[in-house]
């Protein structure tokens, strides 16, 4: 039987463009996500809609209350409260979170609020290419301080940005069209070390303004096996974890890049400009808390650099997420694991390995804010959903949550993802991760119903039991 503390925070989570529609409603400015989505707008569903939480939020609301839940992982859109990203608030839109906060706090669901999660407001990419100009980092101090002053006195837990270190990856999210690579790769050292000063400012901001408020960012985990046990193998192995993901949460927990990221930045030639004064901000960007996100593991093997190919050049996977580093890693295939019908190599072990190994890292709380599995799930005639294959995933997961409890992790909390479906960040409407299916499909709104997936009923269960009955 899986034992959980008696505090231990379940939840589920979601981002505000990929549930609440209504992008260009009550003086909403549009956001790089918004126009990326239109991008696909021709073939599968887009963010004008998404799950319409907009105009949902109440009856929604109740069911996260139905399905017990204690926190709810969602995101403030910052082009709502800010349309134009550094400019005029927007009282509307202000209003629109207070009145989502207020709910919450009536069901008793606390709410664990992101500030920013892949959707800078599109005036900021207009004005200087947003995170490209340091003056972005100062717009989400400002918008921060808004969010602070706004609902500080019912929000003890803020996450600063959602996925720092995958969303660098993604030229749309930061809207990188160098084709240059090494350019390309220059720009992003630059776009990262500028959102690394916006989340130290924005960090320092909260606890100066809200003194009793836990902060910290959400990363991507990741957890990479060598393909081989050749030490050559086994050190790409870790590299791609470090290049990934610990060169991120040791910046936030440092406030500087280690020796080994230098290395890289570097050899690379593309060290960021800093300035004097820098290193003092970075140190206030310690975080009370750790957060991540856990879909799947990774593979690797050792990638040498050549004539052609010099160390730290890196190529990205078809998905933009992955990549491999010359010098350093090759991202392989797992054959010791299945995976989703979306290519997610399903693993529970590695949530252990993960939680244990930042543990032992940072000795902060830890909280799991996104886990879950995407499927395209089918509505039946008698309208349910039997999302058993989900079931199994979450089970397997919340075991391993347990695990490494016992294993001595101090694990504050479980929230999947996603409360309800919503707009998947690449393949639209029919991946679908939700305990609570939306009736609309790609192309087609239907009635947009909210219809509760076996998956609804297992999870209540689960939280009523504090995690016993799994
Ligand atoms: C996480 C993001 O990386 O993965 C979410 O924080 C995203 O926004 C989730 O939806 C699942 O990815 P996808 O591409 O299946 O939507």
């Amino acid at each position: 039987m899986a034992e959980f503390p008696n505090h231990f925070l379940w939840g589920a989570s979601s981002s505000a463009f990929q549930i609440e529609g209504g992008w260009d409603e009550g003086g909403k400015g549009m956001t790089v996500a918004d126009y990326n989505s239109f991008k696909r707008s021709d073939r599968q569903a887009d963010s004008k809609t998404a799950s319409d939480f907009y105009h949902h939020w109440e009856e929604d609301i109740d069911l996260m209350a139905e399905l017990g839940m204690q926190i709810y992982r969602f995101s403030l859109s910052w082009a709502r409260i800010i349309p134009d990203g550094d400019g005029e608030e927007n009282p509307e839109g202000i209003a629109f979170y207070n009145k989502v906060i207020n709910r919450l706090k009536e069901k008793n669901i606390e709410p664990f609020v992101t500030l920013y999660h892949f959707d800078l407001p599109y005036a900021l990419v207009e004005k200087y290419n947003g995170w490209e100009d340091r003056r972005c980092a100062y717009a989400f101090e400002k918008y921060a301080r808004i969010c602070f002053r706004e609902y500080g006195d019912r929000v003890t837990y803020w996450q600063v940005t959602n996925e720092q270190n995958l969303m660098i990856r993604v030229d749309e999210r930061m809207n990188i069209n160098e084709p240059d690579p090494l350019k390309a790769d220059r720009m992003r050292a630059q776009m990262d070390y500028h959102m690394f000063l916006g989340h130290a400012l924005v960090t320092k901001a909260c606890h100066e303004i809200l003194p009793d408020a836990k902060i910290g960012p959400a990363v991507s985990s990741t957890c990479t096996y060598p393909l081989t046990n050749k030490p050559e193998d086994v050190w790409a192995a870790k590299m791609n974890d470090y290049y990934k993901t610990v060169y991120c949460l040791d910046m936030h927990y440092y406030g500087r890049y280690s020796g080994l990221y230098m290395r890289y930045l570097e050899e690379r030639d593309i060290v960021p400009k800093m300035e004097e004064g820098d290193e003092e901000i970075l140190k206030y960007g310690r975080p009370d808390y750790i957060a991540f996100n856990y879909y799947r593991t990774l593979c690797a093997s050792w990638l040498p650099a050549d004539e052609e190919h010099p160390a730290g050049m890196r190529v990205y996977r078809g998905n933009e997420v992955d990549f491999d580093q010359y010098g350093c890693c090759r991202d392989e295939r797992n054959n010791n694991l299945e995976a989703s019908e979306y290519g997610a190599q399903i693993d529970p072990m590695g949530l252990r390995i993960v939680l244990n190994d930042y543990y032992a890292r940072y000795h902060l709380p830890m909280i799991i804010t996104e886990n879950g599995l995407g499927m395209a799930d089918t509505l039946t005639e008698d309208g349910r959903v039997h999302d058993d294959y989900r079931i199994d995933y979450l089970r397997k997961h919340i075991q391993a949550c347990a695990d490494a409890i016992k294993d001595g992790v101090d694990l504050m909390g479980y929230s999947p993802w996603s409360f309800e479906d919503l707009l998947s960040s690449h393949q639209g409407f029919r991946k679908r991760y939700g305990f609570v299916y939306i009736n609309r499909e790609d192309m087609d709104l239907k009635d947009m119903g909210r219809i509760r997936k076996d998956s609804f009923y297992w999870y209540q269960n689960v939280i009523r039991t504090n995690g016993k009955e799994l």
